[in-house]
């Protein structure tokens, strides 16, 4: 049975945050662990021009995130692990892509629609400030998905309609040049936690209620302590339902644990107490990562020779598809044949010649028709060469050719002359 290939981007646009953790780096890191499962995990920093144009943060932001996922426990040894900018065939199949795109399919993207709507309502032009990135941004994702040929995407919910979009597209070109692609699908994790925030909305760079990752010890400290709770007094019992602080305990915490602060809750728990116990559950899992992160932060050359190894890996592997996909649609070597597809097809409807060696010793040829009727079966030639030859004749002159090589064919009963020369013109007309 072959591996299950998953496949998942992140876009460097920030600093990673406990809810990037828990919802997205934590669990990938344990799914790549999983026995059958080949996984491709890469930072989408094309993806990250579209909104960031400031090159200093695209530059820091790469670096952060790719270090907290290997502070994280990404192998990249495992995992294939690379820049979306360190592989040039992504935007050339990007291209490719875009040629089999309606643009009606784009207009309907989610992204995209918010921003006109957004536009119409405060009454300008409905593209106002629309870059075309923006606008092909699913095109782009597809191109990260299909060059792997990745089964299953985790993503976020806001993400399906892209993976449909990819699927659509995926498909389109399928059509049109043969089966290239694997129809990818999404992967939602239910199980996973979406963490809160600061405020208690969900955490999120922009609502700007984040505790960053790797912040230094005393500040988790303090930004723990900065979490929205009620107003209920120490003694007075509290829930679990709705708190914030409670879900990302749960995030952080054993089962037991768990159990153990939600008896806590209906016992009226301080919330000073409460936010202690958090802010050593959090930091148990933290403290061994960010020194690592901070090493690799020190280091960024450790960071670049990890990407290395997943860069280089998934270069080969999409380099070769392109070649395959430049192929494909016709871009290729001018004396090149034809592309394998249509010569597949074309073999499947035409008749043709099968050369053999019976077991007399002698080399012998038969045409057959398309639906594998004998046409012609040849005397025994006493070298491959000869019997090569007069196929040779027959493909270049057709029924013309078959006075000269008369005499080394045998007789086929029931077979009209009329029919042989028909196949063999057939042929003819195929080249
Ligand atoms: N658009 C994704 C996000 O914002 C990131 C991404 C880019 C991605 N390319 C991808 C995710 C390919 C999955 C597969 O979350």
């Amino acid at each position: 049975m072959s591996a299950i290939r998953f496949l998942s981007g992140i876009t460097p646009s920030g600093t990673p945050h406990l809810g990037n953790y828990a919802g997205m780096i934590r669990p990938a890191i344990r799914a790549s662990k999983a026995p059958g499962v080949e996984s491709y995990y890469f930072l989408a920093d094309y993806h990250a021009l579209i909104k960031a144009q400031d090159p200093e943060r695209v530059h820091r932001s790469t670096l952060e995130i790719a270090a907290s996922w290997l502070a994280a426990g990404l192998d990249p040894e495992h995992v294939t692990f690379y820049r979306q900018s360190a592989l040039l065939e992504i935007p050339e199949l990007t291209w490719l892509l875009t040629c089999v795109t309606g643009k009606g399919l784009l207009n309907r993207a989610h992204a995209y629609k918010a921003a006109v709507d957004k536009n119409t309502e405060a009454g300008r032009e409905t593209d106002d400030g629309v870059s075309a990135g923006l606008f092909m941004y699913p095109v782009l994702m597809a191109a990260d998905i299909l060059i792997f040929n990745a089964q299953k995407v985790p993503v976020g919910r806001d993400q399906i309609q892209h993976i449909e979009m990819a699927r659509d597209i995926a498909s389109s070109f399928n059509h049109l040049y043969g089966e290239h692609f694997t129809l990818p699908e999404a992967v939602i994790e239910e199980s996973v936690a979406t963490l809160a925030g600061l405020d208690g909305r969900k955490m999120s760079k922009s609502y700007d209620n984040t505790i960053p990752l790797f912040t230094p010890r005393e500040q988790l400290r303090k930004l723990v302590g900065g979490i929205v709770t009620d107003s209920r007094t120490p003694g007075e019992p509290k829930e679990t339902e709705g708190s914030a602080l409670f879900q990302m305990y749960q995030a952080f915490a054993s089962p037991e644990e768990t159990e153990a602060m939600r008896k806590a809750y209906a016992a009226g728990i301080s919330w000073g107490d409460a936010k202690q116990a958090l802010f050593e559950c959090i930091d148990r899992e933290v403290t061994p990562m960010r020194a690592a992160y901070d090493d690799l932060i020190a280091h960024p050359e450790k960071v670049e020779a990890a990407l290395a190894i997943g860069e280089e890996r998934a270069r080969a592997q999409a380099a070769a598809f392109l070649v395959r996909l430049r192929d494909a649609v016709g871009l290729r070597r001018l004396s090149a044949p034809q592309s394998r597809k249509s010569a597949k097809e074309t073999k499947a409807v035409l008749p043709s010649f099968k050369q053999y060696r019976d077991s007399d010793g002698k080399f012998y040829f038969k045409f057959v028709a398309a639906d594998g009727a004998l046409l012609l079966q040849s005397t025994g030639f006493t070298a491959p060469k000869e019997a090569g030859q007069a196929i040779a004749q027959l493909q270049k002159n057709g029924a013309a050719a078959l006075a000269d090589i008369a005499r080394h064919l045998a007789d086929v009963p029931g077979v009209e002359p009329a029919q042989v020369e028909a196949a063999l013109n057939t042929l003819l007309d195929a080249r």
